[in-house]
């Protein structure tokens, strides 16, 4: 596609180990956009870090300051930027069309297993802090999976590639 015709900004989502922010910083370098990361947005709006966020105001409270950033990013307009969202931003429904409008929307698909071994040693996810992550994974990818896909304009999947590869597949695509 030629440069006239790319949408102003890509939007990642997907689960958590999908590679969003990994890939996401590679897109946005070798684009020339800016990147920006939700969960960075609500935890410098919250002033507390996420684990922080769901001990206090539960997933609920996260969740409100997820549609509060989406919103807060519209409304400056962003343009040329990467967006990287946290996996759960699917599961409310009004998050869907703010994601829409926001840019070219890049489904990253991994399988359970890929993404329990790329978030095997983070400590800074709440939901997967419990005796079995990885069926943490599994249950939230059925839950989610159709989410994921009605959200998205494409879906790349990635297990088999690196992140420079992924990368590549994204800018290629917008
Ligand atoms: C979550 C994913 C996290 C973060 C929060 C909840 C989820 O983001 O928003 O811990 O519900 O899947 P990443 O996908 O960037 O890890």
């Amino acid at each position: 596609p030629s440069t006239s015709r790319r949408p102003s900004n890509i939007v990642l989502i997907g689960l958590m180990g999908s590679g969003k922010t990994t890939v996401g910083k590679l897109v946005a370098h070798s684009l020339g956009f800016s990147f920006i990361d939700t969960d960075e947005i609500i935890v410098k709006n919250a002033g507390k870090p996420i684990p922080d966020i769901f001990a206090a105001e539960g997933e609920t409270g996260f969740r409100q300051h997820e549609t509060a950033a989406l919103q807060q990013l519209l409304n400056q307009l962003q343009q040329h930027a990467v967006i990287a969202t946290g996996g759960g931003i699917v599961t409310r429904p009004e998050n869907l069309p703010l994601l829409k409008q926001l840019g070219y929307v890049v489904w990253l698909y991994a399988t359970p297993n890929t993404l329990h071994h790329r978030t095997a040693h983070s400590d800074d996810r709440p939901l997967l802090r419990n005796a079995d992550p990885a069926g943490t994974l599994r249950n939230l990818l059925e839950a989610r999976a159709d989410l994921y896909k009605l959200a998205s304009d494409l879906k790349i999947t990635t297990d088999d590639l690196s992140a420079h590869d992924v990368a590549y597949g994204v800018s290629e695509s917008v």
